[in-house]
């Protein structure tokens, strides 16, 4: 860790968290910080300041006195949509800044880690729980940030033909997780929605606004299943004439389809020498597509079209929260493969009776970690949900229009960072997130 962990409990957090995403460059050249492969990806060069923006601009500004901006000119460059927060630099050409370098960027970090550990040594937690909250959205902000380095960096890999690869390949026993199981739940009235469980400590306090209100959801009797769809039952959907399938698709999804010219999951590619006559680019570089694998990197319209194929659907998000809560109740760690594992590639589901639980009540398996699982909610607001005031509540609340709900967390996440309540979103057509799904049926 490049600081000392402070007295503070978010003080020692704060070195951590900065620390992993700084880990997240270990191997990169020069040149790998600065490519904006896509418009929907941001260079590394840009996370590593515009993370480092946020705390200026959130904390240290507003609450760090005499605080002064580490280079004027940051502000304008590293706000990604804050309205509030000034003018900004255009999404589309964050790949133009070759300036600040690199190094000037990491400069820029080690001067606010300075400040923040000095604001943070001696931070009084109780006395002033509104600076604590903040502080708390700053690391959960990086963490979703590293979540989105590593995307990127991936997208920005696959591009080249030299197909490099970020990590070594770690090898993990392929398992035949077996036929999926249906999970019954019965209809219910249920509580979904964050609830602090320990109001004592930002962190048990925290999550993001659009978690809230707590409030009561009236599901209907479902199934769902016990483990994520993996790339063999896919295989099986392509080999069917899935993604020729007309009726199969949303409207807009085989708009979309037609538009991307989409035949197979982002990333896979014809490879005659692979038994399943696909490999996959992953962030250890290529290799043949594993049938035992969750699949990954599906848009949600070809997840849709998936379920429909396999006579079942997308569950809503509070079907996934209501099974979900059976798993992981969200205190202790989070179960699954999550970034800290350092694979960055989902693995096969255990078999069931493998991990010791009876066959006869088989535990849901993959529901946390692995890749975000599509629900077929649209991002809207909680009855009540009200943004925080001021810039921060442009945050979350101003995106939900046109997205999806995705839950789980990923190999890209951190495990400290995932909730039973958390709420992920993204266009419907977006692919470069590690997203799969889970079935449910009615
Ligand atoms: C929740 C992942 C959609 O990518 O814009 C980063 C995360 N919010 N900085 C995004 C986020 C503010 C957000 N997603
Ligand atoms: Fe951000």
């Amino acid at each position: 860790m490049p600081l000392a962990a402070t007295a503070t409990d978010l003080g020692a957090r704060f070195a951590e968290v900065r620390a992993f995403t700084e880990s997240l460059c270990d191997g990169l050249a020069t040149e790998d910080f600065v490519v904006q492969s896509m418009e929907d990806v941001s260079p590394t060069k840009w996370h590593l300041a515009h993370t480092t923006w946020f705390w200026e601009t959130f904390v240290l500004t507003p609450f760090a006195d005499g605080y002064q901006l580490y280079d004027e000119r940051y502000p304008f460059l590293f706000n990604s949509y804050y309205v509030q927060a000034g003018e900004r630099h255009c999404r589309a050409q964050r790949g133009y800044l070759s300036r600040p370098t690199v190094e000037e960027v990491f400069a820029y970090r080690r001067h606010v880690d300075e400040a923040m550990a000095e604001f943070l040594d001696g931070f009084a937690e109780a006395d002033r729980p509104e600076v604590a909250d903040v502080i708390e959205v700053g690391l959960h902000h990086e963490q979703q940030h590293q979540e989105l380095m590593l995307t990127d960096l991936k997208h920005v890999f696959a591009v080249n033909p030299l197909r490099p690869a970020f990590r070594e390949p770690v090898d993990v026993p392929s398992v035949d997780p077996g036929p999926l199981g249906w999970r019954p739940f019965e209809a219910g009235l249920h509580e979904v929605g964050f609830e602090s469980q320990d109001a004592t400590t930002s962190r048990g306090r925290f999550h993001f606004d659009n978690e809230r209100p707590r409030h009561r959801q009236f599901v209907e009797a479902f199934e769902i299943a016990d483990r994520l769809v993996t790339c063999g039952e896919y295989l099986a959907f392509m080999a069917d004439g899935g993604y020729d399938d007309t009726p199969l698709w949303l409207s807009l999804g085989w708009a979309s389809r037609v538009e991307n010219e989409w035949t197979e999951p982002f990333y896979w590619e014809r490879d005659e020498a692979s038994p399943t006559g696909y490999s996959v680019f992953t962030l250890s570089g290529m290799k043949p597509v594993d049938p035992n694998e969750p699949v990954s990197h599906l848009s949600c319209f070809e997840a849709d079209a998936f379920a429909r194929w396999a006579g079942a659907r997308l569950p809503s998000e509070f079907e996934w929260e209501v099974a979900a809560r059976t798993v992981w109740d969200g205190t202790g760690d989070a179960p699954g493969p999550f970034a800290d594992a350092g694979r960055f590639h989902p693995t096969p589901a255990v078999p069931v009776g493998g991990d010791g639980t009876p066959a006869e009540s088989p535990a849901l398996r993959q529901m946390y970690g692995e890749v975000w699982q599509w629900t077929h909610s649209q991002y809207t607001p909680y009855p009540g949900y009200k943004p925080v005031e001021g810039a921060l509540g442009e945050y979350n609340g101003k995106f939900m229009a046109n997205q999806f709900v995705l839950r789980g967390g990923s190999v890209a996440t951190s495990r400290s960072h995932i909730r039973p309540t958390y709420r992920n979103f993204f266009p419907p057509d977006a692919t470069w997130q590690f997203t799969g799904l889970r079935l449910a049926r009615s």
